[in-house]
């Protein structure tokens, strides 16, 4: 079977390398990885690919930034010509950027099978252009693989047939998982992130991250974020990487955090672990990040009203506090005082969802769902 592994924005490199990484073992697969080219900075790409070691794409589609429409268009004019060139039986497309939306249309107007890791998760917020990439993959895809139980329910409330729908885990927390245990075993680079946390202590601080445009496009909610997380420095001091999105959006409205909110450069994802594995709270708005906290026991805040990722709220260490400040500090406070939520690992999140992937997608060359 021939597949092509589709990467184009950061949160999409942590859950193709553990398919890589199977994949690698693999006689019955041929496989090629393209990467879109949506994100494009050394930090915001090609330090994954050294640090989880994914091979170098095969095919790189430079797409680079641009509005939604333009963006997808270009990948899609692209990746029209990796698939005439290559013919793969299966397309598989993970998570829920762009690049997902614009791979999988693409692929299924050419009569390649699609699959679709991470699907099913819902926010109902269709202000979030990764709602409609979600919706319009999974609608299209031949084969949906979910994280939680949540995304099961979704697709079958819109009409998925129950068989193509497989609960396999989370590949992201495969990787979180391979990359904690050498973590573990090996020494981090000195670095300006690294000495502030020995400066700080172990769980003597928070890491945060923000990027969704719906928190750093409006000065009014970012400027609200902003104060709320100025409070919160002042009893815990902050560690913040700054998505380029983020720190276009501070200079140009001239935001200011407090000196206990210290600012970073968009960090790997080795260095970025070795911060948030022992902070006392990790607040955020990723999707990422309310799952990985939820993986590894870490109380997370999200900054966010609704999330796709309920089974982090129901099962696991994530609480999600809204975007103004009040909701931010009487959830802190809570915190601070003490009533820390504890949680557990969701079914499945057992490090071995990429194995299962290929198991299911090895079967369907003799008996394909038809
Ligand atoms: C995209 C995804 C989002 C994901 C996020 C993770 C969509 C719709 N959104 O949002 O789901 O959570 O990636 O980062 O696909 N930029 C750079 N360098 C880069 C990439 C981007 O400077 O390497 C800047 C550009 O100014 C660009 C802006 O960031 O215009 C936004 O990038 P874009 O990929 O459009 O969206 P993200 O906000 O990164």
């Amino acid at each position: 079977m021939k597949i092509i592994l589709v990467a184009g924005a950061r949160p999409n490199f942590m859950k193709i390398a553990p398919l890589v990484r199977q994949l690698k073992g693999r006689r019955d697969f041929e496989y090629k990885i393209i990467h879109t080219g949506q994100h494009y900075d050394e930090e915001m790409s090609q330090v994954f690919f050294d640090e989880l070691e994914i091979p170098a794409p095969d095919y790189h589609l430079n797409a680079g930034s641009g509005s939604h429409a333009e963006q997808t268009a270009k990948i899609m004019v692209a990746f029209e010509r990796v698939c005439e060139a290559e013919r793969p039986d299966v397309v598989v497309v993970v998570g829920d950027v762009n690049s997902t939306l614009a791979c999988s249309i693409t692929a299924k107007k050419m009569g390649v099978r699609v699959a679709h890791v991470e699907a099913g998760l819902r926010s109902g917020d269709w202000a979030m252009p990764e709602e409609i990439n979600r919706v319009v993959t999974d609608s299209i895809s031949d084969y949906l693989f979910v994280t939680e139980k949540s995304g099961r329910e979704n697709l079958l409330r819109e009409g998925k047939r129950p068989e193509s729908i497989f609960f396999v885990g989370h590949v992201m927390v495969d990787n979180l998982l391979h990359m904690k245990r050498r973590l573990d075993g090996e020494e981090m680079a000195q670095s300006d992130a690294t000495a502030l946390k020995t400066r700080l202590g172990l769980g003597r601080y928070a890491f945060l991250t923000l990027h969704r445009p719906a928190n750093v496009d409006d000065p009014e909610t970012f400027g609200g974020i902003v104060t709320a997380l100025n409070e919160v420095s002042r009893d815990l001091p902050i560690l913040f990487p700054v998505h380029p999105r983020t720190r276009n959006q501070l200079d140009r409205n001239g935001l200011k955090f407090s000196d206990s909110v210290f600012l970073l450069s968009p960090l790997g994802f080795r260095e970025s672990l070795y911060l948030w594995k022992d902070a006392a709270l990790v607040l955020t708005d990723s999707g990422g990040l309310q799952e990985e906290t939820t993986a590894l026991g870490i109380p997370c805040f999200t900054i966010r009203e609704n999330t796709e990722r309920p089974v982090t709220i129901e099962e696991g260490t994530n609480t999600l506090v809204g975007v103004r400040p009040e909701g931010i500090l009487a959830a802190y406070r809570d915190f601070r005082d003490g009533r820390v939520k504890k949680g557990r690992v969701p079914e499945l999140w057992d490090g071995r969802a990429a194995e299962r992937i290929l198991d299911i997608l090895g079967k369907q060359v003799s008996n394909p769902i038809p």
